[in-house]
C-alpha cells in the first residue's frame, strides 16, 4: 500500500499515483533512502529525485553544485549523469552529516567525482569560482534569497539552478497554511520566488512538485 504524505502540496492521491509508478531503488541509492527514513533525515522527494535525474541527464553537466548535501544521496544520484571527468561540489554545515556523506560517496566509489565541503554555504558560494552547469538549492532555505546572486553568477550561459521546498508545504503560497514560527522563512521563500521570476537574466517555472520546485535556466 502507498503512504499518503500529509505535507503533500497537491492532492495525496497525485502523489500517491506518482510515487506508485516511480521504480524501486537499489544498491546504494536505497540503502540511503532506507537510512534517511529511518533517521528522519530530510533528503529529496522521489518525484523531485526523478526530476533531479532528468535534468542532469539532459545536460550532461560536468560541474555541478550543490546547495545542502546532508547524507550525500541526491549528489550520488546526480553524479550518475555526470560528463566523463565531471565532478560535484556539495555543501553541508553540519560535520556530522558531512562525514556520513563523505563515507557513503566512498562506497559508492565516487570520491574522485564529489567533493563535500564542509561549512556555511552562505560563506561558500562567496568564494567559489569558475563556471557550473547545474546548481541545486537544498540548504537553509532561509538563506536561498541571499546566496541568488552568487548562484546565478556561477551559473554558465545555459545552466540551469534548481531550488527545492520553495512552495513549503504550501505555506509561501497562503497566508492561512503559514505556521507562526515559520513566518521569516516564508517570507524569505516568497522574496526567492518572485526575484526569480523577474531577474532579466532568468527564465524561471514554478512547479508543484514535492514540496515545490523552481526550475530556472540563466540566459
Ligand atoms: C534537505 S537537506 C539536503 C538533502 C540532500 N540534498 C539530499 O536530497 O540528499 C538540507 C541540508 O542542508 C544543510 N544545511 C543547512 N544549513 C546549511 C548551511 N548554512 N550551509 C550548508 N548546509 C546547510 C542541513 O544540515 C541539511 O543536511
Amino acid at each position: 500500500m502507498i503512504e499518503y504524505d500529509k505535507d503533500a502540496i497537491v492532492y495525496p492521491y497525485i502523489t500517491s499515483f506518482i510515487r506508485g509508478e516511480i521504480p524501486q531503488r537499489h544498491g546504494i541509492l536505497k540503502e540511503l533512502q532506507d537510512y534517511a527514513e529511518k533517521h528522519s533525515i530530510p533528503i529529496v522527494q522521489p518525484e523531485t529525485a526523478k526530476l533531479l535525474e532528468v535534468l542532469t541527464a539532459i545536460k550532461s553537466p560536468k560541474r555541478i553544485l550543490e546547495v545542502g548535501c546532508a547524507i550525500g544521496y541526491s549528489a550520488i544520484l546526480m553524479a550518475q549523469y555526470l560528463e566523463k571527468g565531471g565532478s560535484i561540489t556539495t555543501l553541508e554545515w553540519d560535520a556530522d552529516m558531512a562525514e556520513i556523506a563523505r563515507e557513503n560517496i566512498e562506497k559508492a566509489g565516487l570520491s574522485d567525482s564529489i567533493k563535500v565541503i564542509q561549512n556555511d554555504a552562505k560563506e561558500v558560494v562567496k568564494t567559489l569560482t569558475g563556471e557550473y552547469d547545474i546548481v541545486f538549492l537544498d540548504g537553509p532555505k532561509a538563506h536561498y534569497i541571499y546566496m541568488l546572486n552568487d548562484c546565478i553568477r556561477l551559473l554558465k550561459k545555459g545552466g540551469i539552478l534548481i531550488s527545492d521546498n520553495v512552495l513549503y508545504k504550501g505555506m509561501t503560497a497562503d497566508d492561512e497554511h503559514v505556521i507562526r514560527r515559520k513566518i521569516t522563512i516564508v517570507k524569505r521563500l516568497r522574496r526567492f520566488i518572485s526575484a526569480q521570476m523577474q531577474r532579466d537574466d532568468l527564465e524561471t517555472v514554478i512547479l508543484p512538485l514535492g514540496d515545490g520546485v523552481t526550475v530556472s535556466v540563466k540566459k
